[in-house]
Formats: C-alpha cells, sequence, structure tokens
C-alpha cells in the first residue's frame, strides 16, 4: 500500500497532539459525564477525539471513522480509522498517570496500522502489518517465557461488572492461582501493548470494544505475540473478547480460560 508511510505520520502527529492535551490536563479535570454507573467521560476524551478526528479528516476526508465518543461515521470507504481518543479514562479522571491515545487503520476489513501513544511516559507504539512493530522508533518483540507459573500476566474488568456474571471475577482468581502474577492496569491497550515489549507475557479481557483493541492487537502480532478468542478461534476486533500472549503460553491460558 503506497500511503502505508503517509498514513503513519499522520497517525503519530494526531496521537501526539492527544498526548499533549492529556498531559497539559492532567490533574485537572471539570466535567466528568457517566455514561453507566462506573463508565464515564471527561472534557478530554472529547477534546482528544475532536483533535484526532481533525488531523486524521483533513488528510484524508473520505475516509471512515468509528470513535468511542461519537461512534460509526459510516462513510463508504475501504479505509476506517479506530480510534480510542483517550484510553484509561478512569485513571485519567483520578490523576492516576497511566493512560494512552489509540488510533488503528483497518482497510478493506483488516487492520494495517496501529498507533498507540501514552503521553506521560512518552512512550510511542507503532505497529504496521508486515512491517514489524516498535517503541519510540526501536523494535519490539514478545517475551520468552514459556510457563504459565512464571508468566505476568494482566486483565481488565469492563462496565458491566456489576451487572452481568460473565464478569471475569472467576477467570481472575483462576490465573492468580496459575500464573506468577496478574496485574490490572486499567488500560487495555496499553495493556496490549506491554505484551508487545515484553513488559507483560499475557492478557485477557471480556466485553472489550474495537477502539481498545484494534491498534495495540495489531501492535502485538507485529511484535511476534498471539490474539485469539477465549476459545482460540481468530480474534475479531468486534468480537469483544481478548486472549493475548507472547505465544508461548497461550495453550496453556486458554485452559484456565475454558475453566469457569
Ligand atoms: C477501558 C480501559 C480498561 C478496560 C475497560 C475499557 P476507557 O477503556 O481500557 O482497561 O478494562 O474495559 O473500557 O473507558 O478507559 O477508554
Ligand atoms: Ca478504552
Ligand atoms: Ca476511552
Amino acid at each position: 500500500m503506497k500511503s502505508l508511510d503517509h498514513f503513519l505520520e499522520t497517525a503519530v502527529r494526531a496521537a501526539r497532539e492527544a498526548g499533549k492535551i492529556q498531559k497539559r490536563n492532567l490533574g485537572k479535570v471539570h466535567t466528568i459525564r457517566f455514561k453507566g454507573e462506573i463508565n464515564l467521560v471527561t472534557e478530554v476524551d472529547k477534546e482528544c477525539e475532536e483533535k484526532i478526528v481533525k488531523i486524521i479528516g483533513k488528510g484524508y476526508p473520505d475516509h471512515d471513522f468509528l470513535t468511542e465518543e461519537s461512534g460509526a461515521f459510516n462513510r463508504p470507504s475501504e479505509f476506517k480509522w479506530i480510534i480510542d481518543p483517550l484510553d484509561g479514562t478512569t485513571n485519567y479522571a483520578h490523576g492516576y498517570p497511566l493512560f494512552c491515545v489509540s488510533i488503528g487503520l483497518e482497510h478493506r476489513g483488516k487492520m494495517v496500522l496501529g498507533v498507540v501513544y501514552e503521553p506521560n511516559m512518552d512512550q510511542l507504539f507503532v505497529g504496521v502489518k508486515g512491517r514489524g512493530a516498535f517503541l519510540n522508533g526501536k523494535r519490539i518483540r514478545v517475551s520468552e517465557i514459556s510457563s504459565l507459573k512464571r508468566a505476568l500476566l494482566v486483565t481488565g474488568f469492563s462496565y458491566n461488572v456489576k451487572t452481568t456474571t460473565d464478569n471475569n471475577l472467576g477467570h481472575f482468581k483462576n490465573f492468580i492461582l496459575s500464573a506468577q502474577a496478574v496485574r490490572r492496569d486499567g488500560v487495555a491497550a496499553i495493556d496490549l501493548c506491554y505484551v508487545a515489549c515484553g513488559r507483560y507475557d499475557g492478557f485477557w479481557e471480556r466485553d472489550l470494544w474495537p477502539w481498545d483493541t484494534a491498534a495495540a492487537s495489531l501492535i502485538l502480532k507485529e511484535a511476534g505475540g498471539k490474539v485469539t478468542m477465549f476459545n482460540g478461534g481468530p480474534v475479531d476486533i468486534y468480537g469483544k473478547e481478548i486472549a493475548a500472549s507472547n505465544g508461548k503460553i497461550h495453550t496453556e491460558m486458554l485452559k484456565v480460560l475454558k475453566r469457569r
């Protein structure tokens, strides 16, 4: 694809601009609106999304978009930008400094580009289909850990945790008892990128949205990782569950996910 470099440059520029907004406003959130009992949105989510859509839309006015705060634009295009303007909103609203911008590009239904920018530590994760994954320009690879009992895992709990019985608490307990340790960072895109660069060995979560996983799951695959549904089938970013790992502990993780 001829313009992939151009798409990448635009996505990185948009992510960095949104990251600046996030850094500038950290600890100064004024307006919190509740989309659900524990699902919140701040003025910073909105401002970041407007900035990203403006920058990308200026470069590619015909492209389609799917964004967390505005939903589907439904434009008839081969290209769809999938955007989480601020992943980790709960962290952000509490001044907890782990959050990011996530921008993915889908071409004819397949992810071709992923950019995840974590402004607080200035970490830019990039994945380009067929070209590899990078952290601040340096190639990244998944870890070599080959058994679950030596693995550091991460997970998350979706906003329906209090209202569904499929709330991940069973899996959480099972992994706590079988892995070396389990973390909960509150930023799905970063969770996946940290598997991509070997800081974590595996991640699983259910009831995620395409904007949570689109960019980072491509980054992870390009870093040599494995991403599937809980049953081991091919992952679908619209499918709302994800089991992700360095590949070496994947079968063991899926076995645990089969248990209740
Ligand atoms: C959330 C975070 C969190 C995950 C939730 C997501 P948001 O996204 O990624 O880690 O556990 O399921 O919804 O709302 O902060 O963009
Ligand atoms: Ca999110
Ligand atoms: Ca978000």
